[in-house]
């Protein structure tokens, strides 16, 4: 059997499709579910869309070891992957996946990083402090916001011109690049 990938996110599901298609195209591995906090999230469309199996859960399941930890166990993933998700994991699901969760966040780490920083809230603190450069950072999850460790960052460079859309989506550009890849580096090595 393929190494399986559970994939958590909030919103769009842009990453999440881009990771669902390459695994789709590979023999490495399979994006066998992805869950939402949100349920009228689109990237719950767009996983149905290319026959993966999608459901939401509230906070208060995602908290709850009976719950989201159960469906967990049940499908027993090799990775669990953060793709635009925004809240906290708990602390069960660190201790039940040790250096099996990954995410991404749009911004160069430590720089830009916890609790609020998300989405388009980076990509205008970033224009507004008038940086040269941007970019993305994959990394473990632990129990603090973005601050597991770093396993790839890439960099990206703005102009002054750039307003917060420009830079999401040169950010984008990067994470459909890389994350995947890495991703499939990380099952490699299991
Ligand atoms: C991505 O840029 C991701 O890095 C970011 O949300 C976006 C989701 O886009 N994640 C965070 O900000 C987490 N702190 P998508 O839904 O189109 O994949």
């Amino acid at each position: 059997m393929k190494p399986k990938i559970v994939i958590f996110a909030s919103g769009n599901g842009t990453n999440a499709e881009n990771i669902i298609k390459y695994f789709q195209a590979t023999e490495t591995a399979e994006v066998v579910q992805v869950l939402s906090n949100k349920k009228d999230a689109k990237v719950l469309a767009r996983a149905e869309a290319l026959n993966v199996a999608a459901q939401s859960f509230s906070k208060t399941d995602l908290n709850d070891p009976e719950i989201i930890g159960k469906k967990l166990s049940e499908i027993d993933p090799d990775l669990i992957v953060l793709a635009g998700f925004l809240l906290k994991i708990p602390e069960y699901m660190v201790a039940d996946f040790p250096d099996k969760i990954i995410n991404i966040h749009p911004a160069l780490l430590p720089a830009y990083g916890g609790k609020g920083m998300y989405g388009m809230h980076v990509h205008r603190a970033v224009v507004e402090n008038g940086e040269s450069q941007s970019g993305i950072t994959i990394h473990y999850v632990n129990e603090h916001y973005d601050e597991g460790g770093i396993i790839f960052q890439a960099k990206t460079r703005l102009t002054p011109e750039d307003s917060p859309e420009d830079v999401a989506a040169k950010i984008h550009k990067l994470e459909y690049e890389h994350f995947p890849q890495v991703l499939e580096n990380l099952i490699l090595s299991l």
